[in-house]
């Protein structure tokens, strides 16, 4: 059996495992949901394990890989158990979430000692626990603290307990929902709605680890992103002028604050129409783009959804869409038209195949002229000048899509997934026009499972010290919802203009977030990286420059998401679910946060407010990335300095770096280097492509881990075999050995043949020059003066 199917008092219930360490279940009055889903692909839900059921009176028992169910046959409560039978989540509710008007109100039982994650950028909390959140994607100008909703709908949530063990919930319904995490009542989850299906999952983890790549098995995982969308992005709203955006593409390069990217907001286009450019200021967007890639830069375009309503007056996107009938329509029959930045707008209907077909074709021009990514911005769908800030709720969409059966429904069904299927739209228009050309889209609004098609961001926030904190667990719990390549407007986009220090600490910051862009709202002051005098100015070259030297590092760790789902920005207990054991302040992880598994950033809790304050890291023997320096305490004071941010690594990390280049576009010259942290499980990844094209998917990759082992005598660094047929840029490689306290360097051998080695002091390294080599072990004799790090330490 591979389903169980059950029905109580007009209520049918449905459990089944789609994958190990997952439960599926959906619930219906008179029969169950339609099994579709924008977030789920038929795939992943249609698979089904295996079920060993038992009954025992009115008590049914499921059990599957790693998962299992008991499912009380009077009140269909169905508590999820896990593969040992161990209790998840008990079920308060069963068939009575449903209410007999429409709508439903599941609850389940918490536990005093989970802490939730989730839900993407919502604010409130970092921890979600005792608050509610609403699922109904806003354009919120400015938004604070406080407000809820946002601009996203991500229905999925972790709980992780004191002990480090997590379970996940994804409730598959894009209506208005609203989770509630003990807030109403202490100890219950509660998840209602107005509307839609009860279909949702509970993955068993036991660590948080497991339960985002579970949710990853479901959602899928975001694409690898072109290597350029990782290096530092220029925005502001808007460079006018085709010679504005020159200037600053020059300006970045003569200043040496290396960049790849310019983003053109609504004001290169005529009236703010969507697919169309303002010849006066832009009379040749080719060459723009043509001579800006000489320089290494790229251009993204701002693309909204909102078609001005513009019959008969020759506009392509207007005329083209309404040819093929592919704008919603009011019940009436008449098209819906609302407000937005070009006056009256259409809408497409991204809910069917041939509009986004439509809408993925309009984009070949400025594919041909040369523009490298598309930003759709104001999808949730955002409408002025009406309370609702969004468009009537009886606006009619033609589903036709998928696996879903083809029907009409409202908006109140389609608002929350619209920003989700325009940017799937824009992400399968530019796989269409260039298929061996990675796309890259950013979008504001989405649904779970948009990872598949867009790097997202926070919206409009505040040049504010609230918000620079914020914002980095904002993208922790993005990082925690599927979304890991995400970022905030760096130096906040609306409000007063950041001052210098708050502009120097966003960029610190921001150079290790994985989206990079500055960003600031029309109007205000030049918000650039060299506003500010002299010393400011360094800062942020320095870091932004470092970011562009941990390349190789941050790539490996894009590329690892793409594949397993679990983000580049992670909060301390993902890589360290002990530290939750240590007391009330989640290990350090609300304003900590590692990149990586090896790099721990330990900003100030209080940046505004610059006092010492105490890094409790994970463990000991820690590294201070900057000097190189092993830590004997496994707490540090720190006395806050605007030049620095804090930053760890691992004991046991391997990290592969690159020489500075200016863009990602420039090869480096020189050798690959490897900084190696002496520890225990002491490994690290190099992983290299050409950052552009598929053709990682053909084999044309670079993969290979580095091992390292220590004795009290000394070091051996193990090369494994290289997987792929990619070639490197480098011929050779320097080996930074950290934690080096002798002035002597050691001896170091490849199979006999001795390497050139040196001390760097301002680093506490030796570093070890050797061959690019495929496979194979150096050995590395110190000689006096080394500590090896498993000495036990007093
Ligand atoms: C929205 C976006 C913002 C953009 C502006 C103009 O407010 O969030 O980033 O600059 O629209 O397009």
């Amino acid at each position: 059996m591979d389903r169980i199917v059950l029905s109580r008092g007009g209520v049918v219930l449905e459990v089944s495992a789609p994958a190990s360490g997952i439960v599926r279940i959906r619930m219906g009055r008179g029969k169950l949901p339609e099994d579709a889903s924008w977030a789920v692909p038929a795939a992943a839900r249609r698979a089904r394990l295996p079920l060993k059921v038992t009954r025992n009176g009115e008590a049914v028992q499921v059990s599957s890989e790693n998962i299992g169910a008991r499912i009380d046959l009077r009140t269909l409560r169905t508590d999820v158990l896990d593969g040992g039978g161990k209790l998840l989540l008990a079920d308060l509710a069963g068939r009575a979430a449903l209410s007999p008007q429409g709508g439903f109100r599941m609850r389940g039982r918490l536990s005093s000692d989970d802490h939730i994650f989730g839900l993407g950028d919502k604010t409130g909390t970092f921890d979600r626990k005792g608050g509610a959140y609403t699922m109904w994607n806003s354009d919120t100008y400015k938004f604070t603290q406080a407000t809820d909703p946002l601009y996203k709908t991500i229905p999925f949530f972790m709980t992780v307990s004191d002990r480090g063990q997590a379970y996940g919930l994804f409730l598959d319904n894009t209506w208005r929902t609203t989770f509630d995490f003990g807030k109403a009542e202490r100890g219950v989850l509660s998840i209602s709605g107005e509307g839609g299906p009860v279909d949702y999952y509970v993955m068993a983890g036991p660590a948080p680890k497991e339960v985002l790549q579970q949710y990853a098995h479901l959602t899928g995982t975001a694409p690898l992103m072109p290597q350029w969308a990782l290096g530092f992005q220029q925005s502001k709203w808007s460079y006018k002028s085709d010679s504005e955006v020159r200037a600053i593409a020059q300006r970045l390069r003569s200043e040496r604050i290396p960049s790849d990217v310019i983003y053109m907001d609504i004001d290169y286009q005529d009236r703010s129409r969507p697919f169309t450019v303002n010849r006066a200021a832009f009379p040749d967007l080719r060459q723009l783009a043509t001579d800006l890639r000489g320089q290494g830069m790229r251009l993204v375009l701002i693309t909204d959804p909102h078609i001005a309503n513009a019959p008969g007056q020759g506009y392509a996107a207007y005329d083209s869409g309404a040819a093929q009938d592919l704008f919603l329509k009011l019940p009436g029959g008449q098209y819906y038209s609302g407000d937005v930045w070009p006056g009256a707008a259409v809408f497409p209907d991204f809910s069917r195949v041939q509009a986004r077909r439509w809408w993925g074709d309009l984009y070949s021009g400025f594919v041909r002229d040369g523009v490298a990514g598309f930003w759709n911005d104001m999808n949730e769908p955002s409408i002025f000048n009406v309370p609702s800030k969004t468009m009537p709720l009886d606006v009619e969409h033609r589903i036709e899509s998928d696996d879903f059966a083809p029907r009409r429904t409202s908006h109140a069904e389609l608002h929350n997934v619209y920003g989700q299927l325009n940017s799937r739209a824009t992400y399968e228009g530019l796989a269409r026009l260039q298929p061996d050309t990675r796309p890259f889209v950013l979008t504001r609004a989405t649904y779970a499972g948009g990872q598949r098609y867009a790097a997202t961001w926070s919206g409009d926030n505040v040049s504010s010290w609230q918000h620079l904190k914020m914002g980095v667990q904002q993208l922790v719990n993005l990082g925690l919802s599927g979304f890991s390549y995400a970022g905030n407007d760096v130096g906040g986009y609306a409000g007063e203009r950041p001052s210098a220090e708050l502009l120097t600490r966003w960029f610190q910051l921001g150079a290790f977030m994985p989206l990079f862009r500055a960003h600031s709202e029309t109007g205000r002051p030049d918000q650039e990286p060299w506003v500010g005098d002299a010393a400011h100015v360094d800062i942020r070259r320095r870091f932004i420059s470092e970011r562009y030297r941990l390349m190789p590092y941050l790539y490996g760790a894009a590329e690892e998401n793409s594949r397993t789902g679990i983000p580049m920005l992670r909060p301390v207990f993902l890589n360290f679910p002990a530290v939750l054991a240590n007391g009330d302040r989640l290990g350090g992880s609300e304003d900590q946060f590692m990149v990586g598994g090896d790099l721990l950033v330990a900003p100030s809790p209080t940046l505004e407010s610059p006092g010492d304050y105490k890094v409790d890291l994970p463990g000991k023997g820690w590294y201070d990335y900057w000097s190189g320096q092993r830590l004997d305490s496994k707490s540090v004071t720190v006395t806050p300095d605007l030049a620095n941010i804090p930053v760890y690594v691992r004991p046991g990390a391997i990290i592969p770096k690159q020489p500075l280049v200016q863009s990602t576009a420039i090869v480096p010259e020189g050798r690959l280097e490897l900084h190696v942290y002496p520890g225990t499980d002491c490994h690290g990844d190099i992983y290299a492509d050409d950052g552009v094209t598929m053709a990682h998917q053909r084999g044309r990759f670079l993969r290979q881990r580095v091992r390292c082992e220590e004795s009290p005598s000394g070091l051996k660094l193990l090369f494994e075999t290289r997987e792929g047929s990619w070639q490197p840029w480098w011929s050779g490689v320097a080996l930074h050995v950290h934690g080096w306290e002798a002035e002597t360097p050691p001896q170091a051998h490849i199979d006999g043949t001795a390497l050139a080695a040196s001390v760097e002091r301002a680093q506490n390294a030796a570093v070890i020059l050797m061959p690019d080599i495929v496979s194979g072990e150096v050995v590395i004799n110190p000689g006096a003066g080394y500590r090896a790090s498993r000495k036990p330490m007093q």
